[in-house]
Order: C-alpha cells, then sequence, then structure tokens
C-alpha cells in the first residue's frame, strides 16, 4: 500500500479514537461518578445491538473566537446517527457533556438539523439524548440560531413523526424548549433538570432561595409541573422507558401503531369487575383494576402517573392492538376534572390521535372542580381543551361509563354527541346532570325547608332521583349509550368494537389548522 495511503488511515484511526474520547478520559470519569452515562454508553444501551451507523463523525467546530480555534473535538460533542429498536429504524443524538459541557454550537446544531431533516423524509421517530449547558457561550448568537433551527424542525415534525426527549444531565435556558415540544420528556431522578432560568439567576432578580433539584428535578417536573411524562431511576431505566414507549407507536403518522403477536385471550372474562363499583356511590375505588383487568396481560404505561392523578393517561395493548386510555380516578378527588388533569388528558388524547392510537376512555367523573382557584385559573378555557381534544380525534373513540358521567363531563368525555364511535354503560353507570344530593337540594328546597322531617323527606327524594336518572338506562333508551354490558365482559366487548373500526377513516374537513383555546 502506497505511503500516503497508510498515513491517512492512520489519521483516520486517531481522528476516530479522538471521536471516541470526547472530552477526555478526566472528564469522562467525573460523569461516571456522577452516576451518569456517556452519550456513547447511552446510545449503545438505547439501540439494538450493533445497529449503530454515526452521521457527521468528524465535524468540528467553527468558532475562532476566545482561543477556541486551538480546541477542536471531533465530533463537537454531539453524536448523531441512526439505529434500530425492535429492528425499527430510529434517528438518535446525543449530547456529550464531555465536550464543553454538551453545549449546542452553531456547527452541532447543524447535525441536529440534518438528523432531524433525514428522520422526516424516511418517516422515522427522533430520539433526543439531552444533557447540556445550553447555548455554546463562546459563539454567542450563531448558537441561539442554531437552537432557532432546531425547535423549528421540531414543530414541523410534530404529528409526523414521534419526537422522544430524554433529560438525562442539566438542560438550562431555551434548551428546555426543544423537548418541551417534542412529545414526550423522560427525566432520570436526581441527576436531570430543566429550567428556564437557573437558581443563581432566580436569586438576582426575585431574592429566592431554591435548589436546582427542588427547581427543575424529575421529582419537580413528575408531581409539580407536568413538564415530565416519565421519570426513571438511572440512565439505564431511562433508556429501556424509551423503547417501551416506542413500542405502542407507529414510525409516522401514515402508520398504524405495531401489533404485536397477542398472548393474552381477547374473550378473557373478570368476574372480579362485577363487584368493583361499591354500593354506596361516594365510595371510591381504584380505576388502576378496572384497567390492568381489561387490557392484555395487565401491561399498562402510564404517562404522568404522579401528576394530575385524578386522572389517569397511558398506554396498553387490547388482543395485541395499542391503545391509549384515558380514565377518571375516583380514588382521588372522587375523579373530578380540574385544570391540570383536563391538561393532562387533552395532550395525552392529540399524541393518540396524531399517531393513530384508538382511545379507550373509562368514565367515573362528577364533573368540573367548582371554586374560585378554578374559575380565576382558567378552568372554562383548560376545560375546553380537553372538550375540543376529544372533538377534534378521528381515531376510533371507545367509551366505558363505569359509574357517574355528570353535567358537563358527561359530555366532554368522549360521548356519543362528540363522535364516541362505541359508548357503553356497566348497569351501575349514572348518567345525570348532576349527583342526586345537589339535585334535590336545588329542585325541592322550598319543601325541604318546611318539612318537619327534612332529613326523611331528602332520603325519599333521593331514592326518586336515583331511580329516575342515576342508571344507564335512559341514556341507552335515547342511544346514547350503544350497549349496557356486564362489567366482567368489559375487555371482550371492548376488544371485539375495536376489531370493528379498524378501518375506521374520517377525514376533517380542509382548513390551515383549528384554534384550540390555549
Ligand atoms: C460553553 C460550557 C457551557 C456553555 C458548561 N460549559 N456550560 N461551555 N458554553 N453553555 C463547560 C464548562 O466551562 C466546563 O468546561 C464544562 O462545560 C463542564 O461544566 P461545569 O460547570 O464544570 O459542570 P457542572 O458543574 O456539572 O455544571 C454544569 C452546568 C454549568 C450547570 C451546566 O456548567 C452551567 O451553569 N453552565 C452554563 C449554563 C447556562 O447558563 N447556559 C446558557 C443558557 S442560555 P471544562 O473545560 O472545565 O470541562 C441558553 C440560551 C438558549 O441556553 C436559547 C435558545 C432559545
Amino acid at each position: 500500500m502506497p505511503d500516503d495511503f497508510n498515513a491517512k488511515l492512520k489519521r483516520l484511526e486517531e481522528l476516530r479514537q479522538q471521536a471516541l474520547l470526547g472530552g477526555g478520559q478526566a472528564r469522562i470519569d467525573r460523569i461516571h461518578a456522577s452516576a451518569r452515562l456517556t452519550a456513547r454508553e447511552r446510545i449503545h444501551l438505547l439501540l439494538d445491538e450493533g445497529s449503530f451507523q454515526e452521521t457527521g463523525v468528524f465535524v468540528t467546530h467553527r468558532c475562532s473566537e476566545l482561543g477556541m480555534e486551538r480546541n477542536k473535538p471531533v465530533g463537537d460533542g454531539m453524536i448523531t446517527g441512526v439505529g434500530r429498536i425492535d429492528n425499527r429504524q430510529v434517528y438518535v443524538f446525543a449530547q456529550d457533556f464531555t465536550v464543553f459541557g454538551g453545549s449546542m454550537s452553531e456547527a452541532n446544531a447543524l447535525k441536529v438539523c440534518r438528523l432531524m431533516d433525514q428522520a422526516l423524509e424516511n418517516g422515522c421517530p427522533v430520539l433526543g439524548l439531552n444533557d447540556s449547558g445550553g447555548a455554546r457561550i463562546q459563539e454567542g448568537v450563531k448558537s441561539l440560531a442554531g437552537y432557532a433551527e432546531i425547535f423549528w424542525r421540531n414543530t414541523q415534525a410534530s404529528g409526523v413523526i414521534p419526537q422522544i426527549s430524554a433529560i438525562l444531565g442539566p438542560c438550562a435556558g431555551g434548551a428546555v424548549y426543544s423537548p418541551a415540544i417534542t412529545d414526550f420528556t423522560l427525566m432520570v431522578d436526581k441527576t436531570s433538570y430543566m429550567f428556564v432560568t437557573g437558581p443563581n439567576v432566580i436569586k438576582m432578580v426575585t431574592n429566592e432561595e431554591v435548589t436546582s433539584e427542588q427547581l427543575g428535578g424529575a421529582e419537580t417536573h413528575s408531581t409539580k409541573s407536568g413538564v415530565a411524562h416519565l421519570m426513571a431511576a438511572t440512565d439505564q431505566d431511562c433508556l429501556l422507558l424509551i423503547r417501551r414507549l416506542l413500542s405502542f407507536l407507529p414510525q409516522n403518522n401514515l402508520e398504524e401503531p405495531p401489533r404485536r403477536p397477542p398472548v393474552d385471550r381477547p374473550d378473557r372474562a373478570d368476574p372480579a369487575l362485577n363487584s368493583i363499583v361499591p354500593d354506596d356511590p361516594r365510595r371510591p375505588y381504584d380505576m388502576h383494576e378496572v384497567i390492568r383487568s381489561v387490557v392484555d396481560e395487565g401491561d399498562f404505561l402510564e404517562i404522568q402517573p404522579r401528576y394530575a392523578t385524578n386522572i389517569i393517561c397511558g398506554f396498553a395493548r387490547l388482543d395485541g392492538m395499542p391503545v391509549g386510555v384515558v380514565a377518571n380516578q375516583p380514588r382521588v378527588n372522587a375523579g373530578v376534572l380540574d385544570i391540570a388533569s383536563s391538561l393532562k388528558a387533552a395532550r395525552f388524547i392529540r399524541t393518540c390521535d396524531c399517531f393513530n392510537v384508538p382511545l379507550v376512555t373509562f368514565e367515573d367523573v362528577p364533573g368540573f372542580l367548582p371554586g374560585t382557584e378554578q374559575e380565576f385559573g382558567g378552568i372554562i378555557k383548560h376545560g375546553a381543551k380537553l372538550l375540543y381534544a376529544y372533538c377534534e380525534a378521528t381515531v376510533p373513540k371507545l367509551t366505558v361509563i363505569t359509574r357517574k358521567a355528570y353535567g358537563g363531563a358527561y359530555d366532554v368525555m368522549s360521548s356519543k354527541h362528540i363522535r364516541g364511535d362505541w359508548n357503553v354503560g356497566w348497569p351501575t353507570a349514572e348518567l345525570a346532570v348532576m349527583g342526586p344530593e345537589g339535585a334535590v337540594n336545588i329542585l325541592y328546597r322550598d319543601d325541604l325547608k318546611a318539612a318537619p322531617d327534612a332529613d326523611a323527606l331528602r332520603r325519599r327524594l333521593i331514592d326518586e332521583y336515583n331511580a329516575t336518572y342515576a342508571n344507564p338506562f335512559v341514556a341507552a333508551g335515547l342511544g346514547y349509550l350503544d350497549d349496557i354490558i356486564e362489567p366482567a365482559q368489559t375487555r371482550p366487548q371492548l376488544i371485539q368494537a375495536l376489531h370493528n373500526l379498524r378501518n375506521k377513516r374520517q377525514v376533517a374537513p380542509p382548513k390551515k389548522h383549528g384554534n384550540i383555546p390555549l
């Protein structure tokens, strides 16, 4: 072989080694000491063995200010490429914290942009592994431009290909907005945080003292802000969660979600469901039990499991077919709808709808939460988002009313009138404008005041009201319910309905876009 060729091979090998080492062994050791993995280790764990093909391997930054021309790490702190998860193609970028703190430069933003363009052209998900000090300070506005190019692509890709963001270290400044536009944000407990302005700036501006963890840790965003959809204990767990999440989603909006060969029998009934709703309508029960009983192998990936827990959202399968489950939770504030639960469910419904995941709604809801806090906070516009999301969704919509379906919440929760495809009630269902106590107090206020034994009269009137309204028969007679089913038969019935709807195509009339009340 000619010397020149050998010299080039040698140079190539040197560059490859530099690319593998990023910011050097000492910095890699610091990453490990902080209970994090390096960007390359993460990619290795995330993807099917040996499937990763890297792009832009030798890219370096183009910055010459502040002595930067003397420090040009190979790859520029951003690893990009194509790989496979469960043998399905995905596009991945991972920020390498060992190189200028994983900060965003003009050159490495371009690597991400190229990756996103290719993902769109090939109709495959984009997975971002974020671990970054934000905009690269030395590059000034060029770095901000890079971010904006990514935000624009995030928006173009929204609703076309799934976009998933894992936060695996710091994520500060405008850097949080790319994850915020994507479909799912996952965080790791204790080692990741997200905020627009950090503790130091907050101290200067408002004099508040707060730690990074309190301000933007995984716990905060999983329970208080709702920014994080899923929280993992470690980097490894987080990467496994991404794999699991993808198993419920199609590659893009033109495909159906992947059906798994079913293990659980489709005709499996569960007699325990016949007695799950307590006789006393004020007594709660756990809607998780209903969901786990009905879905394949009880396997349920709950989204935002610790935020707005009065509503449950998550992915499951029925006869191998992915479905999005939305369910009121009677165990938390009687399953009432409020601002947070409306926002949580509305977002989930829209995510399912854009990726062709049918919706299954389990309903037991006493209405919207009254009070000044809710009204001043805008429950009208936020509740309207949930209503809008259900109305807008064209995927198959199946609704099972287990107990209460009161007032506006009856309309909102995927009722027949807003184009539920298959709506049924259990015999315990109650469809009414409001609960019996409230109704009797309004309708018979004067009689109750005048009665010698008001309590006895109230009880009699409540019994009368319940006999008339607190049942599914009136609504079924009007055709608002397709059937009243034995709770034990919920799984087989849902599966049959889902099969019947598998060719559902509903074309929305042309318009630029709707105007969801944001
Ligand atoms: C260039 C950066 C950097 C940055 C960190 N580094 N952030 N280099 N630009 N934004 C470098 C450090 O100099 C250091 O280099 C290495 O990365 C590791 O940083 P440390 O501070 O040693 O690590 P740690 O103690 O873990 O702290 C991490 C950190 C902190 C919390 C992220 O570095 C930090 O606060 N960075 C600045 C964050 C920030 O304000 N970013 C701008 C946000 S504004 P050496 O050589 O020592 O290894 C923004 C606008 C986006 O992002 C706009 C979009 C709309």
